[in-house]
């Protein structure tokens, strides 16, 4: 089947079979490989994006049901070669080790600041529950949470 969808404000299409996820489509078929595929079943958020502004794991979405929706993913958050200030949060806080749950993280913690500009310890807490970092420990995480909101 064919899909058309919206992925970091341009028209997409996609061929694909039924079954195919939606991150497998965005990094095998449209070469968006900043999604990481790390258990494909839920468990650790490496592979989120916005799907119509709601945060989503795209190994959980199948691609068809992105047919005709709008798909932001962590390339689309950067400026050109400005980077979105939750990204240059992450890095002036040193929050990024071996990078893997970066860019999931990245997305959350941007839908996290667009509901909450100020979020307290306990509410980055349950709006980053989804998404595992296997080696900053999680101090440098929130960190850099906290000086995206303060630059905001
Ligand atoms: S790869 Fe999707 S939640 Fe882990
Ligand atoms: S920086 Fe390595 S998993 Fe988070």
């Amino acid at each position: 089947m064919r899909i058309s969808l919206t992925v970091n404000g341009a028209r997409r299409e996609a061929d694909l079979w039924g079954g195919e996820s939606l991150l497998a489509v965005l990094r095998d078929t449209l070469e968006l490989p900043g999604s990481k595929n790390a258990c494909e079943q839920g468990e650790c958020g490496s592979c989120s994006v916005l799907l119509d502004g709601e945060l989503v794991c795209s190994c959980l979405v199948l691609a068809a049901q992105a047919d005709g929706h709008a798909v932001v993913t962590v390339e689309g958050l950067a400026d050109g070669e400005e980077l979105h200030p939750v990204q240059q949060a992450f890095v002036d806080a040193g929050a990024v080790q071996c990078g893997f749950c970066t860019p999931g993280l990245v997305v959350a913690v941007t839908d996290l600041l667009s509901s909450t500009p100020d979020p307290g310890d306990d509410e980055i807490r349950e709006a980053l529950s989804g998404n595992l970092c296997r080696c900053t420990g999680y101090a440098k995480i929130f960190d850099a949470v906290h000086l995206a909101a303060e630059r905001r």
